[in-house]
């Protein structure tokens, strides 16, 4: 083996691991549907019973938080199909990371901008995506548990969202009737369930990942609402999966075989550490500065760059997913992409650099991706529906990298030998189908 292989060893998840982290995850939903502590996976019941029955129809907004960019959006639902007009904006890391009224203040000035741009007069049902782990009291109601990604804004955890959501509209004299809040799984789960009645499960593979599914009550020990209800999606935050349970960051957790010293150096360094693992492994925020590490040690050893790495090399944070998916393209077969890439960081690669280059990207998305379909494999064998089963999945990381849904396919057939699972790409499910919770719960009222 030769010495980078050797390197790059420790990122490969051997089938016997996935088959072992699959039932990990198995036996920590369980713990995770009974009480709310003692698992890793928090297992967040969303008071959403029902998936579109497609008679849903009228006006809504929708707002979605949690990602890159913010968007809003006015949705015209009839016969299935949707109309839209969004506007999306970027938001800034000072916004982000400072107070929350500064954040929710931010997004009601962007809000109240595209009602008066659409010349929108009535109130219209808003339906509000927020990409956090969150307690949900009822579908209009929820305590923001932790931030995680890139956001730590102050004085919103342990508050309710929509009452924060509320205050800073109140503040701008705009009225909203916020009728659902949702996290953008459950959105992608319900804007694919409209046409795919057997779509059970949704999954973001973007900045950050997570899943969620439908689940029956009777397997929902710590299940406080209404009794008579049959079924509940389940917000699973399985990026929280392996995480240090005891607040101690270098406490090992359940993903420790397999975490490697760049991922420990990715940890420690990141705002949350010790949290987020799995996700810290597979999603869009983290798989370019694990290549970033990687690359780091390799030049240190002296097998990659002559031996001399950039300031720009050493600089955190430096490659986003957008570089893996260019290396990794099959278009970029004469390493072009690479070469503009590697030279914007001021680094002297000679040819045979590239081809290592491109397998430390290969190494990286490929754990990442068998990762995430071990989690799959892990929701659809528990929810007994391995025969039959649609999952959606959005994000940039499934939608743009070019070989990251294909390993995933490949890993759910070597896990479950003969499934019927099928991965649908789920355009714009957080936006989307925030408006579709807010349909269906408009319906559920007897308003439409
Ligand atoms: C993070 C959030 C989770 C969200 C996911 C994808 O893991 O905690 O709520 O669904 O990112 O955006």
């Amino acid at each position: 083996m030769s010495l980078v292989d050797e390197v790059l060893s420790k990122l490969t998840l051997s089938h016997e691991t996935a088959v072992k982290i699959k039932s990990l995850l198995q036996s920590e939903m369980v713990k995770g549907l009974e009480r709310d502590s003692g698992s890793t996976l928090k297992m967040l019941p969303t008071y959403v019973h029902d998936i579109p029955n497609g008679t849903e129809e009228g006006d809504f907004l929708a707002i979605d938080l949690g990602g890159t960019n913010f968007r809003v959006l006015k949705i015209s639902l009839k016969d299935r199909k949707y109309k839209q007009v969004e506007k999306k904006i970027e938001l800034p890391l000072e916004i982000i990371t400072d107070t929350q009224q500064t954040l929710f203040g931010h997004l009601a000035d962007v809000v109240t901008e595209f009602i008066k741009d659409n010349k929108i007069s009535a109130t219209l049902p808003l339906g509000f995506t927020f990409s956090f782990p969150v307690k949900q009291r009822s579908l209009t109601s929820g305590l923001l548990i932790t931030w995680t990604k890139k956001f730590t804004a102050e004085g919103a955890v342990g508050k309710d969202i929509v009452e924060l959501l509320k205050a800073a509209f109140d503040e701008k004299q705009v009225k909203v009737d916020v009728v659902g809040l949702v996290n953008d799984t459950t959105g992608t789960m319900m804007a694919c369930a409209l046409t795919d009645f057997n779509c059970h499960v949704g999954v973001i593979l973007g900045t950050g990942t997570n899943a969620c599914y439908m689940e029956q009550i009777e397997n929902i020990p710590k299940w406080t609402g209404d009794k008579n209800q049959k079924q509940v999606i389940i917000n699973m935050e399985w990026g929280a999966f392996g995480d240090a349970t005891s607040g101690d960051p270098q406490e090992a957790g359940a993903l420790a075989e397999i975490r490697t010293e760049f991922d420990k150096e990715l940890d420690v360094s990141s705002p949350n550490a010790g949290k987020q693992r799995y996700e810290k492994m597979i999603s869009g925020m983290y798989l370019g500065e694990l290549v970033r590490l990687v690359l780091v040690q390799l030049t240190k050893k002296g097998l990659i760059f002559n031996g001399l790495a950039s300031d720009e090399l050493l600089t955190r944070n430096v490659f986003d997913t957008s570089f893996i998916s260019n290396v990794e393209d099959l278009s970029n077969s004469d390493h072009s992409k690479t070469r503009e890439g590697l030279s914007k960081l001021k680094l002297n690669f000679a040819s045979e650099d590239l081809d290592i280059v491109l397998k430390v990207c290969q190494a990286v998305s490929r754990r990442g991706a068998r990762l995430a379909a071990a989690g799959v494999a892990a929701v659809v064998e528990k929810i007994k529906k391995v025969d039959d089963c649609v999952v959606a999945v959005d994000g940039s990381v499934f939608q743009k990298h070019p070989t990251f849904s294909g390993i995933m396919k490949e890993t759910l057939n070597e896990l479950l030998p003969g499934n019927k699972i099928q991965l649908k790409r789920a355009e714009d499910g957080s936006g989307r189908g925030a408006a579709l919770v807010a349909a269906v719960a408009v319906r559920m009222k007897g308003k439409l």
